[in-house]
């Protein structure tokens, strides 16, 4: 790939080798970019990085309009993530989506993190059990990521499900077979590819990393198909504290946001963010139910998912926002072998 960008116009060794490390790995990738964000990233002047993203779109074959069957082409390959929760299922109309951003949002043990490992798994489930055949990356920006908890949530799955599982895989044995069970829970956590956040610049960093990753796997038998950042904002809301910085953290996000939705459009990909709720509402937006990250965050995420904790191990799911879905809510439960329906 470094040839092909070499052959770009202005496009040298050196810089080609830039633009391949800061993940702009195809014409596509670089065609979509601003050039603001291209020179920032790649420390080129803006007028270079307009002339490279120019040549790139002619390139690509990309940036006019695109007919109404192009668009639909590239719809028809939305995938749809079932949660294996028929009553979340139905009021997604049929899943998390591929191409777009799912935000879910809520209190602190409203279920965020769990659910975020629960899709981990149902990411490699074979298609006829909802899932995508695919592995998961794992963006972990508050040490929220526990292997015992995949574990407890395999061995939870329903045993038909275990089953075609290991068959899918090639793991000889059933669901009472503790050996085979073994097996299958390592084979489940080898295809989750977990990173840590430090902070939020190597947060945005990781995101760069994990459309490498991804590219690596794209034609392979389980590519990656599942992004998520278990928290998305924590790092951003620690780091940029008073009104003086907000506007700098947002457009920090809007960024971070425009690499995740870059990655998910690019590569067919289901990107999940989980966003906590202001714990005093007065200092964001007046309603206590709103997601930290504003409206830049409003914008950018196509389907917002609220949790909130009811009864028990029971949790509501209110899709608030979604392009061509009506609202509406589900319960879901926490239990001791994952997330089951109510
Ligand atoms: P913050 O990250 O603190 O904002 O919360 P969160 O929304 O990510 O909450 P999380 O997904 O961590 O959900 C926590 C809830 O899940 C807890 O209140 C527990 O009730 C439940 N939970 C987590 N792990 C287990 C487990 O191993 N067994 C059972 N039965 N419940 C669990
Ligand atoms: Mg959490």
């Amino acid at each position: 790939m470094a040839a092909s960008l070499n052959q770009l116009p202005g496009v040298g060794p050196t810089t080609a080798d830039k633009l391949l490390e800061a993940g702009f790995d195809s014409y596509q990738a670089l065609a979509v970019a601003s050039p603001g964000e291209l020179s920032n990233t790649i420390d080129i002047g803006e007028r270079t990085a307009t002339d490279i993203i120019q040549a790139a779109r002619e390139a690509a074959d990309v940036g006019d309009f695109e007919s109404g069957t192009a668009l639909r082409k590239q719809r028809d390959q939305i995938g749809k993530l079932s949660l294996l929760i028929d009553e979340i299922d139905e009021l997604l109309g049929g899943g998390i989506e591929t191409q777009s951003i799912t935000e879910f949002y809520g209190k602190f043990g409203s279920g965020k993190s769990q659910l975020t490992h629960h899709l981990c798994l149902t990411v490699q489930l074979p298609e006829d059990y909802g899932g995508f055949h695919g592995r998961a990356v794992f963006l972990d920006t508050e040490d929220t990521f526990r292997p015992e908890r995949i574990d407890n949530m395999v061995r939870g799955l329903p045993d038909e499900v275990i089953e075609a599982t290991m068959t899918d895989r090639g793991i000889a044995g059933d669901a009472a077979d503790e050996a085979a069970l073994d097996e299958l829970v390592s084979h489940v956590l080898e295809r989750i590819h977990v990173a840590k956040g430090f902070n939020s610049s190597h947060q945005m960093l990781l995101t760069e990393k994990a459309l490498d990753l991804t590219g690596e796997y794209t034609d392979t038998a389980w590519p990656v198909r599942l992004v998520c950042v278990d928290s998305l904002i924590a790092h951003f809301r620690a780091e940029y504290v008073g009104r003086g910085n907000l506007a700098e953290r947002q457009q920090k996000l809007n960024k971070h946001l425009h690499d995740l939705m870059r990655l998910a459009s690019l590569k067919n990909v289901a990107v999940v963010v989980t966003n906590q709720v202001a714990a005093n509402p007065e200092a964001f937006f007046g309603d206590p139910t709103h997601p930290i990250g504003g409206h830049i965050l409003g914008h950018s995420s196509t389907v917002r998912i609220y949790l909130r904790k009811s009864k028990g191990d029971k949790r509501i799911v209110r899709l608030v926002d979604a392009p061509s879905l009506p609202e509406g809510e589900a319960v879901m439960r926490i239990t001791e072998s994952g997330l089951k329906p109510d």
